[in-house]
Parts: C-alpha cells; structure tokens; sequence
C-alpha cells in the first residue's frame, strides 16, 4: 500500500499540464503535487500513476515518492477559481499525491546532457510502459539538485483502455523516435539486460498492490480487484522479457514530425528545439 496522508490546505493549481493537478499541503506536513481521481482523464490515469511511477521506482529510476490522500472537498470551499471547486467537488476520497520537487525546472534537452546509460534506462523503462508522453514536445521530466527525473505517467499501458485486447497490445513495438531522450544515443541493451531480470512477477504484484481498492473496483469484464491487479501483471510480464527487441529508434535527425504543431512553427527550425512545455494545449 502507498502511504497515506489526508490534504490539509490546496496551496495552487499547476496550469502546465492537461490534467489541471494542484500543489497541496498535506498533514504529514509534506507538500504534494495531486492529481485528482475527478479530473476529465478519469482514475485509470490514476492507475498508471501508481503502477509505472512504483516500477520506476523499484527500478532505481529517480520518480518523486507518491502518496494516497485523502480529500475532503470542504477544502475547496474558499477556492475562487471554478474550475477548481469543480474538480475539488468532483474528487471526495483517495486522490493521487507526488512528492512536490520545489524549485525544479522543466527538462530542456538542450540545456542538460543525459549520459547513454541513463537514456537507455529510460528509455527501456518507457517501452516497457508504453509511455507515450515523455517527448521532446512534452518532456514529462523535471531537472532537480542537478539530476533529471520522471514524472507524470499518466499515459501509458495504452491496453487497460482495452483489456479484451489487452494481450495482443502489449505484444506490440514501441516507437521511441520522439522521445526526448532519443538524441542521447540510448544503451537499450545494456538497459534491457540490467533491468528486464528485475521485473519479475513478484515484483509487478507488489506495485500492482499498491493501487488503492477504490480505483480498480467494478472493472468490467473482472470480478474481484486482484483480478484486475493480475491483468497489469499478466501485460507487463512477458512485455518486460522482449520489448528492446521491438523499440525502433530511429536518428533523431529524420523523426521531426512535418508538421510541427501551430505554436512551434514558428520558432523551430533545427530539431530538437527547447520546448515551450504544455503551451498551446499540447501538454498532457
Ligand atoms: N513532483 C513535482 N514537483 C514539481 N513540479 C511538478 C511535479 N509534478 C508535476 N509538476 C509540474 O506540474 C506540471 C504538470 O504535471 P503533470 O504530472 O505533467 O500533469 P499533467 O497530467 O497535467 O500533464 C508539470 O509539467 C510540472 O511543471
Ligand atoms: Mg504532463
């Protein structure tokens, strides 16, 4: 189980990312970024959160500790911006807490070198996750004390979308062109043989265990929660053993995407370019 703490006091939203998280203080005197179980994305983000960020942990990747906390909307009460009371309203119960990294920077990929060994690693750890928003549009990393780490993994384990089709999807590549770490020479092999023998089954049930009951209740097509925790297991198992033989990465001088989206057009020309993170609705 993940600790848990109940917020105390909603300190700001963050207006960078999609999901409209917020900077709360919580009674463990700590101070949280948290993602709401009521925002648009729905709990399954929540889900992902958990189980990627532990796995990333577990893995030695840099993920700022995470929480469960607990929220009573009375909070929001005094809250003058709408859109909040709303999501504050809409998010009574067990929420998603990250350890809050104050005064970190976005990651610039212009601005800080990542060594090969560390890109391989992350770069296999999100293969392995099929996370699709760690690119050089959306880094979804923060530079902190010198070092670079991971956060929001919302977007990943495309198949829990889908779990009839959970099976063939997870067996599918991973196209890892567009990922902000792609221009570091990434060691996918010496990432894939470090780390591959760690996720092990017993490994996956201990993340998988730590997502709150709450957000794996009534799944369809399951009839107990640990059955849902097995599906996340059964999906990243074999995924784990084989993925570095299906991750294309190609130079990162042919994957700028023609059409740049509008913001970017007219600011880039070589590639990569430092992101203007999350402006212009890109950001997730
Ligand atoms: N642990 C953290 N410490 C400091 N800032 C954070 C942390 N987590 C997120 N942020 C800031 O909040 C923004 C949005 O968070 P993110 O997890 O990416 O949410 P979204 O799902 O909305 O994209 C990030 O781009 C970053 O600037
Ligand atoms: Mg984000």
């Amino acid at each position: 189980m993940l600790k848990e703490v109940t917020a105390t006091r909603y300190v700001t939203p963050l207006r960078e990312g999609g999901s409209l998280p917020g900077i709360v203080e919580a009674d463990d005197l700590g101070t949280y970024v948290m993602k709401f179980t009521g925002a648009g994305q729905g709990r399954k983000t929540l889900v992902a959160e958990v189980i990627c960020g532990q796995l990333g942990r577990r893995l030695g990747l840099r993920v700022p500790e995470l929480v469960a906390m607990q929220l009573d909307p009375v909070i929001g009460l005094g809250e003058p911006d709408q859109e909040v009371q709303e999501l504050l309203k809409a998010s009574g119960g067990l929420n998603l807490g990250m350890d809050f990294l104050p005064g970190s920077l976005g990651f610039d990929p212009l601005a800080y070198e990542v060594g090969a060994a560390e890109a391989g690693r992350i770069v296999w750890f999100d293969a392995l996750i099929n996370n699709v928003d760690r690119s050089w549009r959306n880094p979804n990393m923060l530079v902190w004390h010198g070092d670079a780490w991971l956060i929001d993994h919302g977007a990943t384990m495309i198949w829990h979308h889908n779990w009839p089709g959970a099976e063939a999807s997870a067996a599918k590549a991973y196209d890892a062109s567009d990922h902000v770490l792609a221009p570091f020479r990434p060691d996918i092999a010496s990432a894939a043989a470090d780390l591959a023998p760690l996720v092990t089954e017993a490994l996956l049930t201990e993340v998988a265990a730590d997502v709150p009951d709450e957000w794996l209740v009534d799944e369809p097509g399951f009839d107990s929660t640990d059955a849902v925790r097995r599906a996340y297991v059964a999906a990243l198992l074999p995924r784990a053993a084989t993925i570095h033989e299906r991750l294309t990465l190609d130079a990162p001088t042919k994957n700028r995407p023609s059409q740049a989206p509008g913001w970017l057009t007219e600011h880039v020309t070589p590639w990569p370019h430092p992101t203007k993170k999350n402006s212009g609705g890109e950001g997730r």
